[in-house]
């Protein structure tokens, strides 16, 4: 049975990439959506033109993981894509933030996106594809939103060497590196912070995300940017050191604040 894999498709951009793929992916059998809320994800099953198997797991915790492993060990699936959403960011503080919500970002983006990729890859074969949802934080460090960004970092890494350990095998890795995206993502983000205000004038719908993304990663491509804004922050990044443009960005916070 060929089915492609999503988490985080209970809302936001995992939610639009199960909608697009129910469009274009015709060889896949099956879609299994991850998220904690079942409603959700049953809500959204019921509107696909794929079979859909709705499993509400938890990715932060060691037994929803292996409920997940076995799962796989059981039907033998061929996942043709994995598409890796469940993440979220708490901006603020570091010192002043939750100790558990700043770990629970390491635990969500970094492990159990670890993991997922690590589980399924065995039953993978050429051709199959990997696309994993990183950020524009992953290019700079961000004070006011620093394991985040630290944590995106560690996924565009990840999925840049993966990309190429394997390639041999047929198997593409596509690391999705969008700015700010309009979802639901900022209502927990921006509880205890906000973003730039210069950054909420690059935000973008992510439907546009979501089909750039597909695009990206049916042609191989290992790292996939959105917008030319952040087509333009990401080459600042490479070019600049990074020490003068968080002293550039630090001053613009002044200014706003
Ligand atoms: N929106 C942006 O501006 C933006 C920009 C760049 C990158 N990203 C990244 O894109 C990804 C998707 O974000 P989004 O904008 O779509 O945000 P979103 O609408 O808040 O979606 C986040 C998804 O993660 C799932 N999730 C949260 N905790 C989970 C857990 N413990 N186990 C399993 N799933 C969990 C949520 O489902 P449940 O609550 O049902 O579990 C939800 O489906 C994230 O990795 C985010 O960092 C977002």
């Amino acid at each position: 049975m060929n089915i492609a894999v999503i988490t985080g498709a209970s809302s936001g951009i995992g939610k639009e990439f199960a909608r697009q793929m129910d469009e274009g992916l015709r060889r896949v059998e099956e879609f299994w959506l991850i998220a904690r809320r079942k409603d959700q994800l049953e809500e959204l099953a019921g509107k696909l033109s794929h079979r859909a198997r709705v499993l509400p797991l938890d990715l932060t915790l060691r037994e929803d993981v292996k409920r997940f492993h076995l799962l796989l060990q059981k039907e033998k699936p061929q996942i043709r894509l994995l598409v890796n959403c469940s993440g979220y960011g708490i901006m603020g503080n570091f010192a002043g933030l939750e100790l558990e919500e700043q770990t629970g970002m390491i635990d969500l983006n970094c492990r159990a996106l670890t993991e997922m990729t690590y589980l399924c890859i065995p039953y993978m074969k050429r051709k199959s594809r990997i696309i994993q949802l990183a950020s524009s934080a992953a290019f700079l460090p961000q004070p006011g939103f620093a394991v985040y960004a630290a944590s995106k970092s560690y996924v565009l890494s990840l999925s840049r060497a993966l990309s190429e350990e394997l390639a041999g095998r047929g198997i593409r890795v596509t690391a999705v590196c969008p700015g700010p995206v309009r979802t639901p993502f900022f209502d927990r983000a921006e509880r205890d912070g906000t973003t730039l205000a210069i950054k909420k004038y690059a935000i973008v719908e992510v439907d546009a995300v979501v089909r750039d993304a597909l695009r990206a990663s049916g042609r191989g491509k290992t790292v996939c940017v959105y917008s030319p804004a952040i087509r333009a922050f990401h080459l600042l990044c490479k070019v600049f050191p990074h020490g003068w443009l968080l002293a550039v960005v630090g001053k613009i916070k002044a200014k706003e604040s």
